[in-house]
């Protein structure tokens, strides 16, 4: 029988990639943070740093992901979680840190990331190029992350020779020569979790630190006969943080991203480098942004939304042709819908202002909700709290406040009702009704008249 002919596989048909598994350092404390806080646990964006390395691992669909962290670390444990979370009580070096993971990692078979907790910027992208060398054809057991920084001061060296990746050289143990080679280990490693598990319960600390290096690694693979890589990553992504200037830098880099993909998004941002966001900020199209705005955490501006310069604005959706600022507030749980505008030192919590409705001047709008069309004249106040509780305030579609109303909630303005300026409302309107309750208008004839003419001639007998 003729052999079957064996079709020529395409460059391109790589086997699938292996399921992942990621373990996340970050059992470091960050003394030069000089904080309570573990360094993790600081925010960059408004998302803790250990938050961007997690949701970049979402993004690169890793099936497991296991955070080492150390003693009294109940926080990182927290923002990590429904991860699973592994004490390091010891800090006794990387390898000894990775190795702290492998029993939440038993039932696990493919490939394991290690990252750092404190390193937050590595692109979902440059994750893949890993993933991407070890599904090549006689692909390396163990893949790492390399750079060449502008200052490579004490990173640990990559000593590469025709066979690949050879060894990864710390600093402190490096020689003259050694410490000449410019291409550094970022820290950031892929390995075939078989592998991981045989060798790193041979790796010894009889080095310049006394520590179990995750390095050594490298090595150990070598002598087991198997072949090791390097992908190249770039400084800043790589970018670590251990002190608050370094916080800082990082904030600048993130900013400078997220203002590029609002604009990529096709959002209008007249002045990019005066608009904050965070890092969840979600950007429609056709969106204008002034300058001197800063977005807190859960905003969502729709396709159209307008937001004018020097706003504030948290846990805010706002719909399409809706028009905030310039110096508005939004404040967690503001619902701004199409077309309604929100004006100058207007302040919106907890509320809704459907469609159309207006709130365009010096006004608190705090746990109600104002129907389509409705109009919220200037200084109009929800009086909200009593010193105990919460009330809402409603008020009806196309309903007309007067300027200077205070709202005492709970109450409801019926639709289509208005009130009367500088009325202070405590009892329900019905639709389509008028209330007011000032008092009425007393008027003196020729009093100011003769009141300045008093003053004028008390100050003239005192000069
Ligand atoms: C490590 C690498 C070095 C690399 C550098 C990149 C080793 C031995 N060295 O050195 O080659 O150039 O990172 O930044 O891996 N951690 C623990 N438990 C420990 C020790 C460390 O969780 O016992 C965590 C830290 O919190 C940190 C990360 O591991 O997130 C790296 O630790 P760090 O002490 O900064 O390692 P380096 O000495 O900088
Ligand atoms: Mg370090």
């Amino acid at each position: 029988m003729p052999k079957p002919k064996t079709s020529k596989k395409s460059a391109a048909s790589l086997p699938p990639a292996a399921p992942l598994a990621a373990v996340v350092l970050a059992a470091g404390q960050g003394t030069r943070m000089r904080s309570a806080q573990p360094k993790v646990m600081h925010k960059v964006a408004n998302r803790t740093l250990i938050g961007h390395v997690v949701a970049t691992l979402a993004d690169v669909g890793a099936d497991q992901v296991v955070a080492v962290i150390g003693p009294e670390m109940a926080s990182v444990a927290k923002a990590v979680s429904p991860h699973p979370s592994v004490e390091q009580t010891q800090r006794l070096g990387t390898g000894h840190a990775v190795l702290q993971a492998r029993d939440a990692l038993k039932d696990f078979k493919g490939d394991v990331l290690i990252v750092y907790g404190d390193t937050p910027f590595v692109t979902q992208e440059t994750y893949a190029r890993l993933r991407e060398a070890r599904r090549a054809k006689k692909a390396p057991a163990l893949i790492v992350l390399g750079f060449e920084p502008k200052d490579p001061s004490s990173y640990g060296r990559l000593i590469v020779t025709k066979n690949g990746l050879e060894r990864i050289v710390e600093f402190k143990d490096a020689s003259a020569k050694e410490r000449k080679v410019r291409l550094c280990n970022s820290g950031i490693m892929l390995i075939d979790s078989q592998v991981l598990w045989k060798l790193l319960p041979q790796v010894k600390n009889k080095n310049a630190k006394g520590e179990y290096y995750l390095t050594d690694l490298v090595a150990l693979a070598r002598k087991a006969k198997l072949t090791c890589g390097v992908v190249d990553g770039t400084e800043d992504e790589l970018l670590g943080i251990n002190s608050r200037t370094e916080l800082a830098v990082a904030e600048a880099l993130v900013q400078a991203r997220l203002r590029t993909a609002a604009m990529e998004g096709g959002a209008t941002l007249t002045d990019p480098g005066s608009v904050f966001f965070s890092a969840d900020t979600k950007v429609g199209k056709d969106v204008e942004i002034g300058p001197f705005t800063v977005f807190g955490p859960g905003v969502t501006l729709d396709d159209g939304a307008s937001i004018k310069g020097f706003c504030h604005i948290e846990g805010a959706h706002i719909s399409g042709g809706a028009i905030v600022g310039p110096y508005a507030r939004l404040r967690p749980g503001a619902e701004i819908g199409p077309d309604a505008h929100v004006g100058n030192f207007v302040e919106v919590k907890n509320s809704v202002l459907e469609a159309g409705a207006k709130a365009n001047h010096l006004t608190y709008v705090g746990d109600a909700t104002v129907g389509a069309k409705a109009n919220i004249g200037a200084g109009t106040i929800t009086a909200n709290y009593d010193g105990f509780n919460k009330s809402r305030t409603e008020i009806g579609a196309g309903a007309s406040i007067g300027s200077n109303s205070v709202l005492v909630a709970p109450v409801r303005i019926g639709t289509g009702a208005m009130t009367g300026a500088g009325a202070v409302i405590r009892k329900n309107v019905p639709d389509d009704a008028l209330a007011l309750n000032a008092g009425a208008q007393v008027t003196h004839e020729g009093f100011a008249a003769t009141y300045r003419a008093k003053k004028q001639a008390a100050k003239a007998k005192k000069a």
